[in-house]
Order: C-alpha cells, then structure tokens, then sequence
C-alpha cells in the first residue's frame, strides 16, 4: 500500500516583529489583554516590497533544500492561502515561477485557517492514487495586508508567514493516516473578507468603509471552535482506533491559546504534548499549522514512528484533521 510520507519541512517568518505594546500605542488594547486572551505576544509583519508568493517561495526552498530535491523533481505545488498576491492567477502559480519547478502542475486552495489541511488532503489522495510521485505543499499569508488597524478586535490576532512539506509516496507503515475534511457553508459570514469579489467588486464605497479587511464575530467563532475541534479529535483518534496517550504531538492551527487549551483538556493531553507558537507568530491562517509542524521538527519534537495530530478551523466555516505517522 501506497502512502504519503513528509520528507521534509520548511518555513520563512519576516524579520519584522510587530509587539503587543508596539500595538498598544496604534489601537485601545494592552499587552495584558492580548497575552491573557489570545496567548500572542508578538507577529510577523512582512516587508512592503514582498508577496505571498515570496513567503511561499522562502519557506519553499528550505523545504526543497532539507529533502535535498531539486525543484524540477516536483509534479504538484498546491498553495493554500486567503491572502494571495492577487485575485489570479493563483499564487502557486507564482511560487512555480520563483522556484522555476517546470514540471510542476499548479493550484490554490482557500480553506481559510484549515487550508494547510485541506491542500494536504488533496496531495494525499493524489499521492495514493499514483497520479503524482512528489508534492510541494504550503500554507502562506500576508494577513497584515487584509488587517483592519483600526479594528482592536481583529487586528492583534493575525501575522504574516509561509510553511511547506514536501510529500512523497512510499510503501511502509508510516505517513499520512487519514485526513478528514468538513465545512459549513450556512456560518460564511463569521469570518470574512466582505468586498473584492463578485459580490461586492472593488468601489470608493467599499474603501472607505474598510471592507477589504478581516471581519470577524470573534466570540462565536471561539465558541464555535471549542465544541467542534473536540469532537474532530475524538472522531480522528477513532478512526485510527488510537487512544489520546499514544499521540506524540497535537499541533493545533494557532488562533488562540484558550481554544488550543481546551481542546487538549478535553483529550485529557498534557500542553507539553501540544506545539504551541503563537506567541511569537499570532494567527497565521493556512500558514501555521506548517510554521508550527516545522518549528517542531527542526526542535527535533518529532521522531520516527511518532503519532501527530494536526487539527485547524477557519474562515467557510471550515474545520480539518490529519493523522501522520512520521
Ligand atoms: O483562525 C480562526 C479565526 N478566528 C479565531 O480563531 C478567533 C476566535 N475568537 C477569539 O480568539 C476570541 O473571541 C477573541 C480573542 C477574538 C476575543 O476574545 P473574547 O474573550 O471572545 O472577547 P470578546 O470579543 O467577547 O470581547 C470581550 C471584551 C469586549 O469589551 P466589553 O464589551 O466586554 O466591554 C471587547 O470590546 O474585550 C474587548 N476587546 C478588547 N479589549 C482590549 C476586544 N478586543 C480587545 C482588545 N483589547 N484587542
């Protein structure tokens, strides 16, 4: 049997670093709020003169680089991104180009936070099926460029940053486990970016009242990310019929370290089971479950054999799971 197995992980965060209490002189908040709230201390702010894609591409050629691949070895980018460098063509397409992957295929995924997952799932399924051999896979966001600087209550959370893996097929008891999508259309309107697409095209209007930036009902998202993510990870521990104790690691999509807490009580995981880093990244959309999942890998959290959890919801609503065996 054919699985997908991570040869290798990458990641880029810009140098700039935007503080709580740099953001406590821009907007009516305080480092004790954001820390006691969310868990974030500081986020990445990417450079004016840098794309999505370049995000992507930095982390890329880590990846690419601790496989020790060329880029020409790859058949499949798939992007995952709610802040591409534009509308189309999509950013793969782009990072395509940057890395000069000639033979690669090239698409985006929007997923919102769980986009990681989803674009996973897609390469997995690809992988097993022996359409492609070898799978470049990254989550990027350039949030900062879609923040609402006067809006406290969603511009503290998110930052910039880009994560990739590189998928590759073998036969052998370790790799992808499972992966388990879900999405609920009905509750589209808890996070969103409400103008520049057909529904409201770009205008003076909607400029001026800001509607290019995240929105978000960030109270019922977090209620809702509670009650759901519990059942997900019960559910995907089930279906490998595995037990909370055997996890080596949950790396969770880093939105708020309350939620992440929550979620780990329930499965009765110790935090030191848990990767956490969204002190020093915030909320990086579809690009932090691979920072997180990298950030682990290179601290060597991760060994052969070991049972990882990675569980993400977002913007759809979307939530997703994955189960590897590294
Ligand atoms: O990646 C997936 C997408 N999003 C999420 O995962 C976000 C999920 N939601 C959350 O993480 C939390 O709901 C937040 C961190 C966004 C907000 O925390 P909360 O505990 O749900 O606060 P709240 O929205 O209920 O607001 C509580 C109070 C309000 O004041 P009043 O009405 O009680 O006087 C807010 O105005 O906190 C106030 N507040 C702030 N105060 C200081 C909201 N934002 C801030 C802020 N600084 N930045």
């Amino acid at each position: 049997m054919i699985r997908s197995k991570i040869i290798s992980t990458g990641s880029f965060l810009p140098s700039k670093v935007l503080s709580n209490a740099e953001l406590s002189t821009m907007v009516d908040t305080s480092d004790e709020w954001i820390t006691e709230r969310t868990g974030i201390k500081e986020r990445r702010i990417a450079d004016v003169n840098k794309t999505t894609s370049d995000l992507a591409y930095e982390a890329s050629k880590k990846a690419l680089k601790n496989a020790g691949l060329k880029a020409s070895d790859i058949s499949l980018i798939i992007v995952a991104t709610i802040s591409g460098d534009m509308p189309f063509p999509a950013t793969a397409c782009l990072v395509q180009k940057k890395l000069n992957a000639k033979n690669a295929a090239a698409f985006d995924v929007n997923a919102a936070c769980s986009g990681f997952i989803y674009a996973l799932s897609i390469a997995d399924s690809f992988i097993r099926s022996g359409v492609h051999k070898k799978i470049l896979v990254i989550g990027t966001e350039i949030l900062s460029r879609f923040t609402d600087w006067k809006d406290r209550s969603t511009c503290v959370l998110f930052g910039d940053g880009a994560g990739a893996v590189l998928l590759e097929g073998h036969k052998g008891k370790s790799g992808i486990l499972s992966t388990h999508l879900y999405s609920d259309g009905n509750l589209w309107d808890l996070i969103q970016i409400p103008a520049g697409g057909s529904l409201k095209p770009a205008s003076l209007d909607t400029v001026n009242n800001r509607l290019h930036t995240i929105s978000m009902k960030g109270n019922e998202t977090f209620k809702f990310a509670v009650k759901t993510l519990g059942s997900l990870v019960d559910k995907t521990l089930e279906h490998n019929k595995l037990s909370p104790s055997q996890l080596t690691l949950l790396i969770p999509h880093q939105a708020n370290h309350r939620i992440i807490q929550a979620v780990a009580s329930r499965i009765g995981l110790s935090m030191d089971k848990v990767m956490m880093n969204i002190q020093k990244c915030g909320n990086t959309s579809a690009a932090s479950i691979p920072i997180a999942l990298d950030d682990a890998n290179r601290a060597g959290k991760i060994k052969k054999g070991d049972y990882i959890l990675l569980e993400a919801f977002g913007g759809g609503l979307t939530w997703a799971s994955a189960l590897i065996r590294w």
